[in-house]
């Protein structure tokens, strides 16, 4: 065959040729072992010496057109073949991805918290009790002997063999006490339990926490420097206390303390019922009969302690009415906070 009608042949092949596999087609054809141009290469050797150099060159400059043309033909089908491949594995990055529901801190470990880390920041240090109690701890001890009438507004759950479950977190005061020497500052976070009838203040479960400091000279003023500097950090700088009598067994004096309505600022309104002031906590200098009853002096030492339920400050801070909501476990209020 004609070096030129060969020439085009194999190059109307490789242009015709619409993939990959067919271009190799168009290679095996032409340039396979028993290839087209192959065969005429080979057939050189039959040719007189004179024209076989003149064709030889001929057919080699064919050849090697041929060679260069499959390679880029080639390379333009791999090419095509990663940009389709490209678009059919496209991913969008843009689309928004499957969110997860994140949980939230319930918010009684929220409030209680807040409130740790404002007594940590003032030096105090943490510590826990059992929730089962004994009745010496949970009363005795704390100046309330058994048939004192006062037992019966910290009245429990018994379980029998001078066991109860604690109704307030005042007998991790003594069960410290007990264990250390002053100087002493603590705060004691934990479950309570009560013989309440459930209503919308009242649960039979609730969170307490407990504070108290001793050591030589701590006095009424320490008390109020103290719970003063709590109130602030807590509920908003400049918010005003108000100390009122009160009774507890185990403080004396014992007083309530109030804060200024951080809602209407001492106006009135329904979360103060009115009145101009919330009532935050119970507290008192320690007993000297509490003091006595762990073995310390109580000419020597003084203190005070005092006592708050989270539930109550959470329902003031937060503006819930129903204090069942923080143990329903309903997601919708959960989520809110
Ligand atoms: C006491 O429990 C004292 N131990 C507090 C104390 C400690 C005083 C140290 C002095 C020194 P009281 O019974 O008032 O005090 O309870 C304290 C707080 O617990 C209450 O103000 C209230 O916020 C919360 N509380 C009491 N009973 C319940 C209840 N049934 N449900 C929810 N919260 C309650």
């Amino acid at each position: 065959m004609e070096n030129s009608s060969l020439e085009k042949m194999i190059e109307e092949a490789i242009s015709g040729a619409p993939d990959l596999k067919a271009l190799e087609e168009v290679r095996i054809r032409f340039l396979g072992k028993k290839g087209e141009l192959t065969q005429q290469l080979r057939n050189l050797g039959n040719l007189p010496p004179e024209a076989r150099r003149d064709e030889g060159q001929k057919l080699n400059l064919v050849k090697e057109r041929a060679e260069s043309l499959l390679a880029g033909r080639s390379e333009e089908f791999k090419k095509q073949e990663v940009e389709a491949r490209l678009e059919k594995e496209r991913l969008d990055v843009t689309l928004p991805g499957v969110r997860f529901a994140a949980g939230k801190i319930h918010p009684i470990t929220r409030i209680t918290r807040e409130i740790k880390n404002v007594f940590v920041g003032m030096g105090f240090e943490v510590a826990e009790g059992p929730e089962v109690e004994s009745e010496y701890y949970n009363f005795e001890a704390l100046n309330i002997p058994p048939d004192h009438p006062s037992r019966e507004m910290w009245d429990s759950f018994y379980l029998g063999d001078g066991l109860l479950l604690r109704s307030h977190t005042s007998p991790v005061q003594v069960r410290v006490m007990e264990k250390r020497r002053p100087p002493l500052r603590v705060i004691v976070p934990g479950r309570c339990y009560r013989r309440d009838a459930v209503d919308a203040s009242h649960s039979w479960m609730f969170h307490q926490i407990e504070g108290f400091m001793v050591d030589r000279k701590v006095t009424f003023s320490d008390l109020k420097g103290v719970l003063s500097a709590f109130a602030e950090r807590m509920f908003g700088d400049g918010r005003k206390t108000s100390f009122n009598p009160s009774y507890f067994p185990f403080t004396e004096p014992s007083a309530e303390m109030a804060i200024d309505c951080f809602v209407c600022s001492g106006k009135g309104c329904s979360v103060c019922k009115q009145s101009g002031w919330i009532e935050i906590l119970g507290a008192g200098m320690i007993h000297p009969a509490v003091l006595q009853a762990v073995g310390y002096d109580p000419e020597e030492f003084s203190g005070f302690a005092f006592g708050m339920g989270i539930e109550r400050i959470a329902m003031k801070k937060y503006g819930i009415n129903d204090i069942r909501l923080f143990f329903e476990n309903d997601v919708r209020f959960l989520k809110q906070f």
